[in-house]
């Protein structure tokens, strides 16, 4: 994981950037259109195939694979281009919910929360917002979006994706990547293909069967191909016995042949295996190094194991991207300034328009008048993003409390109790001996600063130690304690992905913790720290039962004297990491029981990456899902919870009951694997179709979420038109309120298919807004793709013919209207 980072300004739409942006659809002849999507049958153009001809073997190969920039602004990764020829270098920078650089730049909510609105339109400003940044900062690439589907509740990259549904994460990647593009920064779709988890995410082997994964999960890269992506990145995993990044099933038969991709194909971030086979099975970009695509490649062209053929067609496909975008003739709009207002705009957009609200019992929400007590330690703490590869430096992050007390005004006193520390007290002086000062040591740069001694507790209890220390991770302090190092360094990639926000101090020190049952009596305690050139700054702190109760004494405190409770409950998900259970971290469950049975108005709000068990819901008064709402994400939350918008998001992804009852419970080899090998053996059955084909109850069904209004859905009809159904009801605010409503459409399974179908699939959905009494006929369009099957016999989609059923409803378990048609061929 290297960083660099680049600043120039962003592109408006103009020539190239329009024609690449719109070529996937527009009326372009089939060679332009080719041409332009960069497919292989219509070569790349003249100006590439001059280019070609002129290039060193050393300058191809350059093209290839990563190196460090000499002028880096911390993106990623960098190709350094050819001078000489006039090709300039390639910055590609992160991410999902933003450009990841090491200047501030848009913090956009995370991409589950987008996916919440069932709005591509809003995802294609999304990705405006990113192209236009990527441009301003000075990149050409970006490596996002990400939309490997959602299997597992446990993989730790849920919310950097959209849903578990591929029709929707279909929609949303290509309206994203149009939006991206447009702005002239080329589009990254990754991770091609199955990492859906980060548990053994470098070597976990995927067996999966060809239909899974053409319904499945290919579907979303397929619908970024046709929208015309520049780039695809490999995963890391392998599937089927081979490493993505050398899986000639995936990065020339299904990629090139069947789908007619023309761009290239880059490793994920130290992905490659192999330099012979990658390059033979159609792999073209190594990043963001070149172990293998760099002397290894050329040795293996000089002797003869590659052709040079093969270098040849990497390098086309490169140059092709390039040139659509007008990066080898000039003609590349130049780089606009940022437009930090317009981004915020759209991140507070999306933030509303993307809040989920799960459960509201007794008119708990919109709050009306009366003192709110907001607990919880993501009240203070904004949970702008997860961790990893998607994290931004944003622009500022209000946080909730603030934007709470602002919007309560005068009207209202608004009290805050932590209710759980995750930072920790002073260690108190009495219990060191001899005494020191656990809240700061600043030790000067070549210094060392040592303490040995001792600490006595009084009663046994559980003692969380967190140190907070400025610096690398490898000059953290060392800490003894009875001679066990606390805060060991992590092998490999380890440190980087400990976690999101939690990891890092409201002052911005690093926070490392390490929870041990400490027996009553003394112990030993030796710390040595280092200055290093820098100077270090480091506090040892301490959270303990007896804390912890205290702490959540305040909250129950605060709670009771106030007439509303918002409880901010956190899950800090990163990149790297899967979590081992969806129920919320550390003593939150047993914080939002006691505050609940104190005041039962009140509202838990949730920033989690993804689903979460709620053993404590019906004590609740309303839940309000935000996921990590971005860098407005504070204005938003308190916009919904006083009613200012209607919650307008609905979850893209089944809620489980609990870790025994989801798509991958019970049986190790579903998840996370035996042996290296994870079996996808839950077939199509991924997401709500699971829930469905096992009659299981989620706690929360995909398409959930309500409204602070209420809709009924009329007069349903439906008409078969070969290129698929039109699906059209009357939908009416039957509230007193205006609101948003996601009306969605699910169809059955065809008679005529002899195949394991789901029971129902989404077919369509309308994101909808209706003044009070409002009604509105909306025609849902079911295209055939949904209507279809992967035949293995054929490799080709097959129709689902013959009587159909046709739901409406509101999520995949509220369905309201109900009628069939004939699909013929
Ligand atoms: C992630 C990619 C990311 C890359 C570059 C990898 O660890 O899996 O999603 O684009 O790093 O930061």
């Amino acid at each position: 994981m290297t960083d660099t980072v680049s600043r120039r300004s962003a592109l408006t739409l103009l020539g190239v950037a329009i024609a690449v942006a719109t070529a996937a659809t527009s009326g372009f002849t089939p060679t332009a259109r080719a041409y332009a999507q960069g497919r292989p049958d219509a070569g790349a153009g003249p100006r590439v195939e001059r280019l070609i001809a002129r290039l060193t073997l050393d300058e191809k190969i350059s093209l290839l694979h990563g190196a460090t920039d000499p002028d880096s602004l911390g993106q990623a990764g960098y190709i350094p281009g050819v001078k000489r020829l006039g090709v300039p270098p390639l910055r590609l920078a992160d991410g999902p919910a933003g450009v990841r650089v090491t200047r501030h730049a848009t913090a956009l909510p995370a991409p589950v929360l987008l996916a919440a609105a069932f709005d591509p339109d809003l995802a294609r400003r999304y990705g405006q917002v990113i192209g236009r940044e990527g441009r301003a900062l000075g990149q050409d690439v970006l490596l996002s979006p990400m939309v490997n589907l959602i299997r597992t509740p446990y993989a730790g990259r849920n919310f950097e994706t959209f849903s578990e549904d591929p029709l929707l994460a279909s929609d949303l990647v290509a309206a994203e990547i149009e939006g991206i593009q447009g702005e002239g920064l080329v589009a990254t779709v990754k991770h091609y293909a199955l990492n859906n988890q980060e548990r053994d995410r470098n070597s976990i082997d995927v067996r999966v069967d060809e239909r899974t994964m053409h319904e499945i999960e290919l579907r979303g890269f397929e619908a970024a191909v046709a929208a015309g992506t520049g780039a695809v990145m490999g995963a890391y995993n392998k599937v089927n016995g081979t490493f993505a990044c050398e899986n000639k099933t995936l990065l020339t038969d299904i990629l090139r042949e069947q789908w007619g991709f023309g761009g290239w194909v880059m490793t994920d971030w130290f992905a490659a295996h192999s330099t012979v086979a990658a390059i033979t099975a159609g792999l073209d970009m190594e990043m963001p190094d070149g172990t293998y695509f760099g002397t290894a490649l050329k040795s293996a062209v000089q002797n003869g194991s590659v052709p040079e053929q093969f270098v040849d067609r990497a390098v086309r496909r490169v140059l092709g991207v390039m040139d659509r975008f007008g990066l080898l003739d000039g003609s590349v709009p130049a780089r606009p300034d940022r437009d930090p207002e317009a981004g915020a705009a759209v991140a507070l957009e999306v933030a509303r328009a993307g809040a989920t609200l799960l459960r509201n019992e007794r008119g708990t929400l919109p709050l009306t008048g009366g003192d709110i007590a907001v607990i919880g330690p993501s009240g203070t703490l904004p949970f702008v993003s997860g961790g990893g590869s998607a994290h931004v430096i944003p622009d500022h992050a209000d946080t909730p409390l603030d934007a709470i007390t602002a919007r309560a005004g005068s009207g209202a006193k608004v009290t805050y109790a932590l209710g759980e520390d995750l930072f920790g007290k002073e260690i108190p002086a009495a219990s060191l001996t001899p005494a020191f000062d656990s809240a700061g040591h600043d030790v000067g740069a070549g210094q060392t600063w040592t303490y040995d001694g001792t600490l006595t507790v009084a009663e046994a209890d559980e003692w969380t130690f967190v140190i907070h220390y400025s610096g690398a991770p490898t000059i953290r302090p060392k800490v003894l304690l009875d001679g066990v190092e606390l805060f060991p360094l992590a092998p490999g990639y380890g440190e980087y992905f400990m976690g999101g926000l939690v990891t890092t101090a409201p002052d911005g020190l690093a926070v490392r913790r390490a929870t041990l049952t400490l027996a009553k009596g003394t112990h030993t305690l030796s710390i040595s720290a280092q200055g290093g050139d820098a100077g270090q700054l480091f506090r040892l702190r301490r959270i303990t039962g007896a804390t912890r109760a205290q702490d959540l004494a305040e909250a129950v405190t605060a709670a009771r004297s106030a007439r509303h409770v918002v409880l901010f409950a956190y899950e800090d998900a990163t990149e790297g990491l899967d979590r081992t259970t969806i129920a919320l971290p550390g003593n939150q469950s047993r914080l939002i029981e006691a505050v609940t049975a104190a005041n039962p108005r009140s509202t838990v709000v949730l920033n989690t990456s993804s689903s979460t068990s709620m053993p404590w819901l019906e004590l609740t008064g309303a839940v309000l899902q935000m996921y990590y709402p971005g860098q407005e994400g504070a204005a938003a939350t308190a916009a919904v919870l006083f009613g200012d918008c209607d919650p307008g998001g609905r979850l893209t992804q089944s809620f489980p009951s609990d870790d025994d009852h989801h798509p991958v419970a019970g049986d190790p080899r579903r998840y996370p694997g035996v042996d290296g090998t994870e079996e996808y053996s839950e077939g199509i059955h991924v997401g709500y179709r699971w829930y469905d084909a096992e009659g299981v109850r989620p706690l929360f069904p995909f398409g959930h979420g309500l409204s602070y209004t209420s809709f009924a859905y009329e007069n349903p009809s439906v008409r078969w038109t070969r290129r698929g159904l039109d699906v059209g009801f009357t939908v009416h605010n039957t509230g007193r309120r205006a609101g948003v409503d996601v009306p969605q459409v699910y169809v059955g399974r065809s008679p005529d298919l002899r195949l394991d179908q789901a029971v129902r699939a989404l077919g369509g959905y309308r994101r909808i807004a209706l003044r009070a009494g409002e009604r509105r006929r909306v025609t849902v369009r079911v295209d055939a793709r949904t209507l279809s099957s992967w035949d293995v016999k054929r490799h080709a989609w097959v129709l689902g013919t013959g009587r159909r059923t046709v739901w409406i409803g509101a999520s995949s378990r509220d369905l309201r209207l109900r009628t069939s048609v004939e699909v013929s061929r």
